[in-house]
């Protein structure tokens, strides 16, 4: 009896540990589904999405009047997660989404002295990237990769073009912290 007493009180003892450290378990859960979810970087998604299937496509396509239209086909065909879709539309059509003739002033704006951004860069999205990535302090290993990148999406400059651009944002870039 003593026995079975004892093993009695050491299995109930066993019990609350398994108790505490479920519950401690628990708590720690409940804080994971609590915290916000990390915010998806709508870029990326396109990057790493967009390109699965078929190469770049035209400015036309991508212009982001006709983009709701392009992400809602392409989420039916490619099964894209709701999450990342809404990145998707976050990216290209911004609360604060610009006419393109807004983009156009913003760009002279901003870059009076690098007149192909206002040309060539606005079709797609405004010059809030460019201005984070200049304020980034990019490089120009950094700018030429990107500009290839968007010539790979349709941006119609020419290689001439495209060399003075990285020059141009590179060098502002390098100055970005006195701006
Ligand atoms: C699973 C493969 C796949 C993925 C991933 C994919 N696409 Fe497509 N996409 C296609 C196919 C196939 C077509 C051509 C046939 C069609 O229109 O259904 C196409 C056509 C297009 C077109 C032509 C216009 C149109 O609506 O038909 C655009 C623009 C486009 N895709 C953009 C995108 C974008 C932007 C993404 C990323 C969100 C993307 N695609 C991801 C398969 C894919
Ligand atoms: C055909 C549409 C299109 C045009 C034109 C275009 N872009 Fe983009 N741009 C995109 C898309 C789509 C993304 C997001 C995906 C990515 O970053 O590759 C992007 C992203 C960017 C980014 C952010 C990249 C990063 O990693 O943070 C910069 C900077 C940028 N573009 C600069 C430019 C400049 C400069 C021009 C003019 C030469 C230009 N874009 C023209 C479609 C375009």
């Amino acid at each position: 009896m003593r026995i079975y007493g004892r093993l009695l009180i050491s299995l109930l003892a066993l019990a609350s540990v398994v108790i505490v450290s479920a519950g401690g378990a628990q708590a720690g859960k409940d804080k994971a589904v609590k915290a916000p979810p990390e915010p998806i970087d709508g870029a990326l998604v396109y990057r790493q999405t967009c390109n699965r299937c078929h190469n770049a496509r035209t400015v036309d396509e991508l212009n982001p009047a006709s983009w709701e239209l392009v992400i809602a086909h392409m989420r039916v065909r490619a099964g894209i997660p709701q999450r990342d879709v809404e990145a998707l539309l976050l990216w290209m059509n911004p609360p604060d989404q610009l006419s393109e003739a807004e983009r156009i002033a913003q760009a002279l704006e901003f870059y009076p002295d690098i007149p192909q951004l206002s040309q060539t860069c606005v079709q797609c999205h405004d010059t809030s990237r460019v201005r984070d990535a200049v304020s980034a302090g990019q490089d120009t290993a950094w700018w030429t990769v990107t500009l290839r990148r968007m010539r790979s999406y349709g941006a119609k400059i020419d290689t001439a073009t495209e060399g003075e651009l990285v020059t141009a944002l590179a060098d502002r870039a390098s100055k970005a912290p006195q701006e």
